[in-house]
């Protein structure tokens, strides 16, 4: 990449079937991390790092995240009539952030698939993609981390963090050669291998930087792992043309995705809360008794 990052995709168009039966009516970019929700994260995530654009891949039932980034006179005015400037300032704020545009994913066809639905809103821009799933708490903003070693080598990036080799095969995972800066100069990305076939221990993580020929990449795809159009397997192109660094990020992950990593995320934001902190730690220390 040569220009500092402007835009990121981020693919909410899943059905979020591991979270029913929420999910049946409220989105899973919706769902809080204490009181705000994974989306907002997100975008605040690519905010900081400089993004000024966001592109949303929906899919139906999903039109109250949009609602969410939009502005809320009714409860503006409320918040103003009630004097509670803080909250409205807040509220406000959300509204304003970033410019926000979405697109439909007509079909569930896969990751890669999603990310093809956003070819005409990116144009002819290098991009982020980020996925809601995976929350990044870190001092630099995850996707910035990424994005400055793209705008450094001039290639595409991906996120990797190391996981336990029983974990391998949720995950993309990438190999190639260590670098003197501590990244990977990516020779081999697959999209979930097999139990005892990853060629690492090396997993893709949900913050990626690619360029505008990816398009062309995706389009050309034959359904690949789960019989869904993969990114991953778009990023082994780009890998076999060395073109792809794996970058080893700064921060902590949590798989919010997962129902177990999205309460321990819970608990995690909340402990960083210092009007939480101690009524929550209280709180676990008897209910671990028990
Ligand atoms: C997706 C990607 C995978 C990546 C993962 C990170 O998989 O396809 O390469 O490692 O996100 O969270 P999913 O978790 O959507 O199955």
């Amino acid at each position: 990449m040569k220009q500092p990052l402007r835009k990121v995709v981020i693919p909410a168009a899943g059905l979020g079937t591991r979270f029913l039966p929420v999910t049946k009516a409220v989105p899973k970019e919706m769902l809080p991390i204490v009181d705000t929700p994974t989306i907002q994260l997100i975008v605040e995530e690519a905010v900081k790092a400089g993004a000024a654009q966001v592109v949303l891949v929906t899919g139906r039932g999903k039109s109250s995240i949009e609602d969410h980034f939009d502005r809320n006179f009714e409860l503006e005015e409320a918040l103003s009539r009630k004097n509670k400037m803080e909250l409205l300032e807040q509220t406000r704020r959300i509204g304003e952030m970033v410019g926000l545009v979405s697109v439909r994913q007509k079909e569930p066809l896969g990751l890669g698939h999603a990310v093809l639905a956003a070819k005409r809103a990116v144009g002819d821009d290098w991009f982020g993609v980020m996925l809601g799933d995976d929350l990044i708490d870190s001092e630099e903003p995850a996707i910035g981390q990424i994005a400055r070693v793209s705008m450094q080598t001039g290639k595409a990036a991906v996120a990797l963090m190391p996981v336990a080799d029983d974990q391998t095969h949720l995950y993309g995972v990438a190999a190639g050669k260590p670098q003197a800066d501590g990244n990977l100069l990516v020779d081999r990305i697959v999209e979930k291998p097999s139990r005892g076939t990853a060629p690492s221990n090396l997993a893709v993580i949900g913050r990626y930087v690619l360029p505008p020929d990816i398009f062309p990449m995706l389009e050309k795809m034959k359904p690949g792992a789960g019989g869904e159009i993969q990114l991953t397997d778009a990023l082994a192109v780009l890998a076999q043309q060395g073109r792809l660094v794996g970058v080893r990020f700064e921060g902590e992950r949590h798989d919010a995705g997962d129902r177990l990593g999205y309460l321990q995320a819970n608990v995690a934001y909340a402990l960083k809360r210092p009007e939480l902190r101690d009524g929550l730690l209280a709180y676990l220390r008897t209910a671990v008794q028990r």
